[in-house]
């Protein structure tokens, strides 16, 4: 049977478009269970409509933490998800929602951790200066942007960059290598060794 994905996302919604795409096109053999968005307005809740798929929205907006992160379990195992997608959800994830779902969560980030956790990371990098920079794919442990590392991408910082022009670089890195890492997680071939993921070659 094919698994199952929950994606989860608060705003533009390109990496969910990106993988929606590989799963239509048969690249990514997977199916995606359903889209949910904390916020009402996000755009990636209308590509999801647009592409037939079950788009749904849970304001968190005035709920306390863990009892939203309660609902949204219960959200997703009613949808029989077996792997959670966070695909730019600007929300921190509650130890609750974490231990539902152990090593069955991934997130993307927009930068090579563990250097420029946390919001803006790509603007981070650049006005740090730093002359490579690029995304990582990881699982979500209960610290912020820290569980092991799936894969990463590194592009080059130009010299007439801006920040808006590196992120558009390093976004297209996230396109491709989020895919990426979700087949491996979901081809099961590979291990946890502290932090470090052995991918085994088929
Ligand atoms: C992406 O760049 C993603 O890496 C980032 O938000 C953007 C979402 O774009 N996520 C984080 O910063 C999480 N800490 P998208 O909605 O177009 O996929």
């Amino acid at each position: 049977m094919r698994k199952r994905l929950g994606i989860l996302l608060s705003g533009r919604g390109s990496n969910f478009e990106a993988i929606a795409r590989n799963v239509i096109a048969g690249v990514l053999d997977a199916e995606i269970a359903v889209v949910i968005s904390n916020r009402e307005s996000a755009q990636g809740l209308a590509t999801a409509r647009s592409l037939g798929l079950k788009a749904i929205a849970l304001p968190s907006k005035g709920t306390e933490r863990e009892a939203f992160d309660t609902q949204l379990v219960e959200l997703l195992r009613r949808h029989e998800v077996d792997l959670v997608v966070l695909a730019g959800y600007m929300r921190l994830l509650s130890p609750i929602f974490i231990r539902a779902f152990p090593q069955r969560i991934l997130n993307i980030h927009p930068s090579l951790l563990p250097a420029f956790p946390g919001l803006d990371a790509q603007h981070q990098a650049f006005e740090y200066g730093v002359k490579v920079s690029g995304c990582t794919v990881h699982f979500v442990d209960e610290q912020l942007d820290n569980g092991p590392i799936l894969r990463q991408a590194a592009v080059p910082v130009l010299p007439h960059d801006t920040a808006d022009s590196l992120s558009a670089r390093i976004l297209e890195q996230e396109h491709r290598v989020y895919s990426e890492a979700i087949r491996i997680v979901l081809s099961g071939r590979y291990r946890i060794e502290g932090r470090r993921v052995v991918v085994e070659e088929s």
